[in-house]
């Protein structure tokens, strides 16, 4: 049998996992500054939610959804995404029926069957947030600084913020027909997929990747120029909400998103170091899917972070990730009572609270202190049988070579006054 993770599949290995759990602390502890409260949502679902919530002409539900029937003969879609959950996990549980606003944040894995290449992995893993429940253009300006409060945490710099409004449905019926008028011309030369597009959802032309279809896109319709009265002031709204707090972004009439439940605010934040897939996070505001899943309207607006496209970045722009890799202290043991008596010790200094190890593969002296030096400890506390014996212990500064001997009955304690 094959030893290898499926395609587009990968482990996340230590060292690398600790900047992983690194991220998400950081995300934690920016989210709950703000409220956010984690929801820990199911990975698979009923495939009807991602095919009514994400909606039927995207890509994701068109080509790249992982599917499947359960023994009971249910379509089963492991999540691509979390939106669609939380919105029915809020109607499921009538968290509308709560004060409100709903703030929520997850993190985990999603699962897109899509080509893998820099960036673009068919696990991958989303850190999200969602609000449900108020309209107020400022909460969507509000989420936006959230999402690049984070990023400054985690030292990322030189992004780019694109906004856009995608209206509402009123707005779109118009804007569609503006878009089929303008593309109509060139329809046959274009992309089975887009002509597929035409007659279905016409935004979804202007999310294609082909490069022949890109060039008919210059000079078609703007969506801002379509856009209804109400949709306009909101989206004023959010612009001068984002000046307020000098928030420097670029209007971006092209940005429709993959998602079809979107309605008014679009945004997406790039680096462009990042290559063909350099979009770090995307969101907006989609008050049209709680009712496009069956339940009732609610106004919703979130982003999603993709986490290994956070780690590309920071590698790319910081020269140490500030992580501690450290171990307090390693005990070097020499004879058989010596190491027994280590084991004990390793377990109360832990108790105490230290980051302590020991060797369990027999290594010689000269082994044991690679060992320590491989674990970065800060110490090493050498114990032989003699030493046991008379009650005495030393302990080794690993960095200065400095050396003293102490009284085994007080380890703990100097071990605990040493390192805290
Ligand atoms: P999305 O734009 O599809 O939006 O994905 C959000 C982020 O997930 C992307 O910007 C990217 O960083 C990451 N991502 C997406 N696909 C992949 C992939 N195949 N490999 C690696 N990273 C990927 C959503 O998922 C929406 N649910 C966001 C949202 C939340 N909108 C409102 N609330």
């Amino acid at each position: 049998m094959s030893m290898k993770a499926p395609r587009g599949v990968n482990d996340i290995l230590p060292p690398d996992s600790l900047k992983w759990q690194y991220i998400r602390k950081q995300a934690e502890e920016v989210f709950g500054q703000f409220n956010y409260d984690e929801i820990i949502l199911p990975i698979f679902e009923h495939t009807e939610l991602f095919q009514r919530g994400i909606g039927e002409t995207t890509d994701i539900v068109e080509k790249e959804m992982y599917t499947f029937e359960d023994k009971g003969g249910r379509s089963i879609t492991l999540r691509p995404e979390g939106t669609a959950s939380v919105m029915r996990s809020y109607m499921e549980h009538k968290i509308y029926g709560q004060t409100q606003p709903t703030k929520y944040f997850y993190y985990g894995p999603m699962f897109r069957y899509e080509r893998p290449q820099a960036g673009r992995f068919r696990q991958f893993y989303q850190i999200g947030v969602e609000v449900l429940g108020v309209d107020n253009p400022a909460i969507d300006a509000e989420v936006i600084i959230m999402g690049l409060h984070l990023l400054e945490r985690l030292g990322i710099k030189d992004y780019q913020l694109l906004i856009n409004s995608v209206g509402c449905p009123e707005c779109r019926n118009d804007y569609r027909e503006a878009l089929r008028e303008f593309f109509s011309p060139n329809l046959e030369q274009m992309c089975p997929d887009c002509q597929r597009r035409y007659e279905r959802n016409p935004m979804r032309i202007l999310d294609c990747k082909n490069s022949d279809c890109r060039g008919y896109m210059e000079g078609a319709p703007s969506i801002i120029d379509h856009l209804c009265e109400s949709c306009k002031t909101d989206f004023t709204k959010v612009c001068s909400y984002l000046e307020m707090v000098n928030i420097p972004y670029t209007l971006d009439p092209g940005l429709v998103r993959g998602l079809d439940y979107y309605t008014k605010t679009a945004f997406e934040v790039k680096y462009n170091k990042l290559g063909a897939q350099d979009t770090i996070f995307g969101g907006g505001r989609y008050d049209g899917l709680g009712r496009e899943i069956g339940g009732r309207d609610v106004p919703g607006i979130g982003f999603a972070m993709g986490v290994e496209r956070l780690i590309m970045t920071i590698d790319e722009q910081i020269e140490e990730w500030p992580i501690d890799y450290d171990t307090d202290l390693f005990i070097i043991s020499i004879g058989e009572k010596a190491t027994e008596a280590s084991f004990r010790y390793l377990y109360e200094l832990r108790k105490a609270g230290l980051k302590a190890a020991m060797d369990y593969l027999g290594r010689s002296v000269k082994g044991q202190m690679k060992m320590a030096d491989r674990l970065n400890a800060r110490y090493s506390i050498i114990l032989g049988d003699d030493e046991l014996a008379k009650d005495t212990a030393t302990i080794k500064d690993m960095q200065t070579g400095d050396q003293v001997e102490i009284k085994l009955s007080n380890l703990v304690t100097e071990m605990n006054n040493r390192v805290k």
